[in-house]
């Protein structure tokens, strides 16, 4: 298994969306003959994430349930023996297709409240490794790739969004184009290189900024870039290539609306785009990894 982590320490950036459709395209994928297993754990108490792919109703039943991610991490913390993560597991079913329309495909979400996130955070006897090594394995048996919705505004006292920061392999930061965004990264670079002293030392790989809500063409980028390439410098890290729109339709969305119906029919000019960027993170994966190997072997 495979775990992606989204997170810009700034909100509305485009963290949820972008992981959203990720999960969406992904789940859409074959591999070795069967389609591609995909969980999304949603950690933004907020839970925008999880009502999008699983609708509100559902996530509002899940949440009465109980069965959140804090509340998970508390059990697999302070439990002895092992816990059974499968009631935690939340699925969108596959669609029936309906004409020419794309089935929708089936993945796998959990869900955070603000209840539990903040019942395992005040517990100073909790820990920081806690997902990584309690439920990650669990995960990897039934599941080819992870991503992780991570809220803004962490800090080291947020335990469980460390917790997803840490068991993550790379991590992808959405930047908008404007300066408030930019200047919002050392904050972000500085929780994800704490995250790593936290974790193994090593990961998350940083896979680098992508820019949304983005035309190459328009005055706002022609007017930034310079700015975002010195800051890219100055952190050393590593700028998307790709970029994603500014989509419309997006915008006038709810949440809920985006679980009905296919992303991929709807969502025109930015799905395309988020396919673009899953190729080139794996790409950059696969590179950092590489040359990760080749320093420390
Ligand atoms: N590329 C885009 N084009 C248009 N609207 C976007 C785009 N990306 C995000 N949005 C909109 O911006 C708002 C914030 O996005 P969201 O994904 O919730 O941000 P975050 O998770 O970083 O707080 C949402 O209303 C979303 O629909
Ligand atoms: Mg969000």
């Amino acid at each position: 298994m495979y775990a992606i982590a989204i997170y810009n320490n700034k909100g509305g950036v485009g963290k949820s969306t972008l992981t959203v459709f990720m999960a969406d395209f992904l789940a859409s994928l074959t591999v070795r003959g069967r389609p591609m297993r995909v969980v999304v754990l949603d950690l933004d108490p907020q839970g925008s994430c999880g009502a999008a792919l699983l609708g509100q109703e559902t996530l509002t039943r899940a949440r009465a349930s109980g069965a959140t991610l804090g509340r998970l991490a508390r059990e697999l913390d302070l439990g002895r023996k092992a816990v059974d993560p499968d009631p935690f597991l939340f699925t969108r079913q596959k669609s029936v297709t309906q004409g020419r329309a794309k089935p929708v495909a089936e993945l796998t979400v959990m869900i955070s409240d603000k209840t539990s996130a903040f019942a395992f955070e005040v517990n100073p006897l909790h820990r920081l490794t806690t997902l990584r090594e309690r439920l990650r394995p669990e995960l990897e048996k039934r599941f080819d790739i992870a991503l992780l919705d991570l809220p803004g505004n962490i800090d080291p006292r947020n335990l469980l969004a460390v917790n997803g920061l840490i068991m993550s392999d790379s991590v992808i930061t959405p930047v908008e184009v404007s300066r408030f965004s930019i200047d919002a990264m050392p904050d972000t670079v500085e929780m994800i290189r704490y995250a790593r002293q936290q974790g193994d030392g090593q990961r998350p790989l940083f896979l680098g900024m992508l820019l949304n809500r983005t035309d190459k063409r328009g005055q706002q980028y022609q007017r930034n870039i310079p700015w975002i390439h010195e800051m890219a410098g100055r952190l050393e890290i590593p700028l998307f290539e790709q970029v994603l729109p500014n989509a419309q339709s997006l915008t006038a969305a709810t949440d809920d609306a985006l679980s009905t119906g296919s992303l991929r029919e709807r969502y025109g000019s930015y799905y395309p785009q988020v396919k673009a960027v899953v190729g080139e993170a794996f790409r950059r994966w696969q590179t950092l990894e590489a040359s990760q190997a080749a320093n420390t072997g």
